[in-house]
């Protein structure tokens, strides 16, 4: 029988987002802006899920039913607490005493608007938990140490963490910083919390105050040094834009560590979930947001914007594509400039290589769809079905008004409005006759030469 190969201990993680996050001059809460096409609180409740944080909750503001339920979202399973006034961080972590009362063997403490952090940073002090710690800080050495807490060490034994408004000269010119997430031995978390003042500077409850107080109980405390990446916190859209340029270095490493060609990795951004085969070519300029999956050796040629989109095996997107929601490219279908497709299925070898619009729609293998093709899927208040039929011939130009079926094989004369359905192997032509008459333009300069002389 296989035995569980993941740790033993069980893990509680708190993570704290009652801030205001009034520097983002935004209407919307700090931890719903997004990095990577995914927003910031939930890219840290997926590194805690990652790190083996089964039990998960989460300190909003009063009244943030918007930020809890994007946490449901990534994490159904959370706890949300409110903090009602916000009197710090040991505070914030109090709000959730009855998911530390339930007993976790691991409590991690994580902040909503530090994303980067990596699942096995924490990892890393669940394991400094495991060895003998009551509490695990994470100490990084910033260039700039201003505004952060000082982590005061003796040899290995991490003594106190300073806050900089409550640290002497000496204790400011300390490098080894306190990057905010911490974990504390579920056995000793409320003894240590509870006894948590606020005799400081700020007149708050510092969760970093923990260190010492462990240590006066006879318990250690760790610190465990991480890049700087791993704890950075933004607090301004300019820190966002920063932290997103770190995560997308992140991302296209990833891909090309996988195997996928990126001709000019700058220029191309990923979403945290975007998945790329073996094989699979990106020109320069692409944008994938969220959910998109491209298959191996498909090309993805330059500035395409994908999103929600499922690309088939060896299937060429672009330049110039856009593959919205719900856009199904079975294998080898190529998808050429100005064509934009949604919630539809294009079956394989089908081809709609340029400007044209394929919405709500099934597109049979090996189709083709003429230059100018509109399926007019929306009636101003409806959407509608087309189905288009195995091998089909859609001439240019030609309006599919939804809901509409055109058999296999059928063919539709191009500039044609199709209004009814079509069945198979059928021609579809739908114009007045044309008329032609022999000479008439060269009569028609010539009557025009002569009158230009005359005035
Ligand atoms: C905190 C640390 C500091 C560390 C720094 C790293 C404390 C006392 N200090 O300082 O040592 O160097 O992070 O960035 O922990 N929050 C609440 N409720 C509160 C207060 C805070 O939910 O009452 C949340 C905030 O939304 C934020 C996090 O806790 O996500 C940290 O609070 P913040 O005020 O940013 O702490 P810092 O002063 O940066
Ligand atoms: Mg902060």
């Amino acid at each position: 029988m296989n035995r569980p190969t993941g740790p033993q201990r069980n893990c509680l993680a708190i993570v704290l987002a009652a801030g205001e996050g009034t520097r983002m001059r935004s209407s919307k809460p700090k931890v719903l802006h997004g990095i990577g096409g995914r927003t910031l609180i939930a890219h840290v409740l997926t590194a805690a899920l990652e790190a083996g944080g089964a039990g998960i909750a989460i300190v909003v503001g009063p009244r943030r039913e918007d930020v809890a339920a994007e946490a449901r979202k990534v994490a159904p399973q959370a706890q949300i607490f409110e903090q009602t006034e916000r009197l710090g961080t040991a505070h914030a972590v109090l709000s959730a005493r009855p998911a530390i009362e339930a007993g976790a063997d691991d409590i991690l403490v994580m902040f909503a608007d530090t994303p980067l952090v990596r699942p096995r940073t924490l990892s890393q002090l669940r394991t400094a938990l495991s060895d003998g710690a009551a509490v695990a800080v994470l100490g990084f050495r910033p260039k700039d140490a201003a505004g952060y807490g000082r982590l005061v060490m003796n040899g290995n034994d991490l003594v106190a963490i300073r806050e900089e408004k409550d640290a002497t000269a000496d204790e400011r010119r300390i490098g080894f910083c306190n990057g905010g997430l911490m974990a504390l031995s579920g056995q000793h978390a409320l003894a240590i919390l509870d006894k948590i003042g606020n005799a400081n500077a700020k007149r708050e409850y510092y969760l970093t105050d923990a260190v010492a107080i462990a240590r006066e109980m006879g318990l250690k405390a760790v610190a465990i040094e991480t890049a700087e990446d791993d704890v950075r916190g933004i607090n301004t859209k300019a820190q966002l834009a920063e932290t997103e340029a770190v995560l997308q270095g992140r991302l296209r490493t990833q891909a090309m560590e996988a195997g996928v060609t990126l001709v000019a990795p700058e220029t191309v951004f990923l979403s945290s979930d975007t998945k790329l085969g073996k094989d699979v070519t990106i020109e320069p300029n692409v944008v994938f947001g969220p959910g998109v999956t491209v298959e191996d050796g498909a090309t993805i040629r330059a500035f395409s914007h994908l999103e929600g989109a499922h690309v088939g095996r060896g299937a060429r997107v672009g330049p110039f594509a856009r593959l919205r929601p719900g856009a199904e490219l079975g294998t080898d279908v190529h998808i050429g400039n100005f064509v934009e497709v949604k919630a539809s299925t294009i079956e394989a070898g089908a081809k709609a290589n340029h400007l044209a619009y394929i919405g709500d729609a099934r597109v049979g293998e090996g189709a083709n769809i003429g230059a100018g093709t509109i399926t007019c899927n929306y009636d101003g208040v409806d959407k509608h079905h087309t189905d288009i039929g195995k091998g089909a011939f859609i001439g240019t130009n030609s309006s599919l008004v939804a809901p509409v079926t055109i058999g296999d094989g059928a063919y539709i004369g191009s500039g044609s409005v199709v209004t009814e359905d079509v069945p198979a192997d059928a021609l579809v032509v739908e114009r007045s006759e044309q008329v032609t008459k022999a000479g008439w333009a060269a009569r028609f300069r010539a009557a025009k030469a002569a009158r230009k002389k005359k005035s």
